[in-house]
């Protein structure tokens, strides 16, 4: 199961990438405009889904070519209607090098080893994709703080959900201790805290309920009822107000660079 996308790629599943890119797009703007340091001739988004992140490099660096890689064939098919003349997408499984693209500036990785078993090896293989002087880029969660119930209790599920396809989700946290990957050093580690509205949280997390009906982890320790009521919980929540913010996420945010 390692490396699987658990969170789907329908059109909901798009929809969610679209709110989470709004809720994330001032911490992701600030760590990309700093730690890019000069225009990338070539910028390259691994697991870029329907291509918000990549319009993001395309549109903040000024870079000649932006270019999206995802899995999902759906995903780059989304993304595809939104290309410009330099920011393009195509489908590719990250796990595998070469990338399509060739050498490559600065590649930028927002919540994907979330989703993968050994980051050790997949930041090794991305490492040797970048050109000389080229820059690695990224962001994971380190943790997601809140008090309340409803929350800690959707982050219990999702936690199991993922731990048991042998997935991270507070990947982030060993980012911080890892050796540079082969060939790079390691230029800054920091953490971004962003606090976020309830409603906006809970309409991230419900949007994600739909793609785990049939999971085998959910079926064997959640009743179907139990996860009903704990959707509407949130889709309610989701409605307003929109001014209380009881939970924030801790987002490391990791650059490497190789030297020659
Ligand atoms: C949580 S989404 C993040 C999307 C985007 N980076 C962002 O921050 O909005 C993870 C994305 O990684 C993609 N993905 C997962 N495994 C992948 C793989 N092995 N190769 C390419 N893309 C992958 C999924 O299809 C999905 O679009």
């Amino acid at each position: 199961m390692t490396g699987e996308y658990l969170f789907g790629d329908t059109d909901l599943a798009a929809q969610r990438l679209d709110v989470l890119a709004e809720v994330f797009a001032l911490s992701s703007r600030a760590f990309l405009t700093e730690a890019a340091k000069s225009q990338p001739r070539l910028a390259v988004d691994l697991g870029c889904g329907p291509g918000y992140t990549t319009h993001l490099l395309g549109d903040l660096l000024g870079c000649r070519q932006a270019i999206g890689l995802d899995n999902s064939e759906h995903f780059i098919r989304l993304a595809q209607k939104t290309a410009t003349a330099n920011v393009s997408f195509q489908l590719h499984d990250v796990t595998r090098v070469p990338f399509p693209t060739g050498p490559c500036d600065l590649i930028y990785s927002r919540f994907l080893l979330t989703h993968q078993g050994a980051p050790e090896a997949l930041l090794a293989a991305w490492a040797s994709q970048l050109s000389r002087g080229g820059r690695l880029l990224v962001e994971e969660v380190q943790v997601i703080r809140t008090k309340m119930p409803l929350f800690l209790e959707y982050l219990r599920l999702v936690e199991g959900i993922l731990a048991d396809g042998g997935h991270d989700l507070y990947v982030g946290a060993r980012l911080d201790a890892i050796p540079a990957p082969p060939g790079l050093v390691g230029c800054s580690s920091r953490l971004a805290r962003v606090p976020v509205t309830n409603d906006l949280a809970a309409k991230m997390f419900s949007m994600n309920m739909h793609a785990w009906t049939n999971n085998p982890f959910v079926r064997k320790h959640h009743s179907p009822v139990s996860i009903r009521e704990l959707e509407k919980h949130l889709t309610d929540l989701a409605r307003g107000p929109t001014n209380q913010t009881g939970i924030e996420w801790e987002l490391r945010q990791v650059v490497w660079s190789r030297e020659n």
